[in-house]
């Protein structure tokens, strides 16, 4: 039986994320099948179907008894541990052949999230952590930067599918930022937006309506980069509640009263 430590349980997470990173790679400049999900703006390829295939069995094989969550094929239970699983984060730019995309794999136990990674196949840059053991890039330790003031702050966000029938909060929230912080991104993949506050790139993320497999690893490597990670509302962060913020900790507290006074001005807190 495979070991269930936290260290053990990252070592399997990168090895997950480089297996089926390299699946993406390779199929990368190839040609690709791009079918509709629930809209015309929620795409799935094939490589997000091959990457997912690949890591459920590498998986089921490493660790028979626990519960997988994963974007393309669902829920599977079991008695242990869940791993929860995004095959290609950022499958929009994937599909236009924009190299800005990864493979996010974390496993989640009744008090949270123990290990994950983050792996970006087209820079080979391989972001991990287990709780209480700090996160690294390709080895190094990573720390959350040290900015205090928002005109100083690159921020990044996303925007969830819905956004067209529900854009109050995604929108709303990018423009009021526009004005006040120093830059402000959408780079299209959520896992790697959290790995890049991790590594101190960017200095805040916040996002609506993610999912649990986008969150779980880049939420684990910004609490264990010394950054903070939260909801929206300053409540504390659950992977299963997708409205999401997460700071430099010199910035948290500035960035929690804008959404905070966001939320409150759209009758949302
Ligand atoms: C999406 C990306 C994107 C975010 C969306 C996610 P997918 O995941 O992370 O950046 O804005 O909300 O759904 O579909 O590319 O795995
Ligand atoms: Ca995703
Ligand atoms: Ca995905
Ligand atoms: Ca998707």
């Amino acid at each position: 039986m495979e070991q269930e430590t936290p260290a053990a349980l990252r070592r399997t997470a990168e090895e997950g994320a480089r297996l089926a990173g390299r699946i993406l790679a390779e199929r990368f400049q190839g040609e690709r099948t791009i079918e509709f999900k629930r809209s015309g703006i929620d795409l799935v390829t094939d490589a997000d179907k091959a990457s997912e295939e690949a890591l459920l069995k590498f998986l089921r094989e490493r660790y028979p008894g626990h519960a997988i969550l994963a974007e393309e094929s669902g829920a599977s239970q079991g008695t242990g541990l869940r791993w929860l699983i995004d095959p290609l984060d950022g499958t929009t730019n994937y599909a236009h052949r924009v190299p800005h995309f990864c493979v996010s794999i974390a496993v989640d136990g009744p008090d949270g999230v123990l290990a994950g990674a983050v792996y970006d196949p087209m820079l080979d840059e391989l972001f991990s952590a287990a709780r209480g053991q700090g996160a690294t890039l390709n080895g190094q330790p990573l720390k959350a930067s040290d900015t205090t003031q928002l005109e100083r702050a690159l921020l990044c966000t996303g925007f969830p599918y819905d956004v067209r029938e529900r854009p109050e909060g995604p929108v709303g929230l990018f423009n009021r930022f526009i004005r006040r912080a120093q830059g402000i991104r959408r780079t299209g993949s959520a896992a790697l937006d959290l790995a890049y506050v991790a590594a101190g790139r960017f200095d805040g993320f916040f996002e609506f309506r993610l999912k649990p497999w986008d969150i779980a690893a880049g939420a684990l490597l910004v609490m264990e980069a010394g950054g903070v990670m939260t909801l929206m509302d300053g409540s504390p962060f659950d992977v299963m509640r997708g409205d999401v913020l997460a700071s430099a900790p010199g910035l948290a507290d500035k960035l929690h009263t804008e959404c905070g006074e966001f939320l409150k001005d759209l009758g949302w807190s």
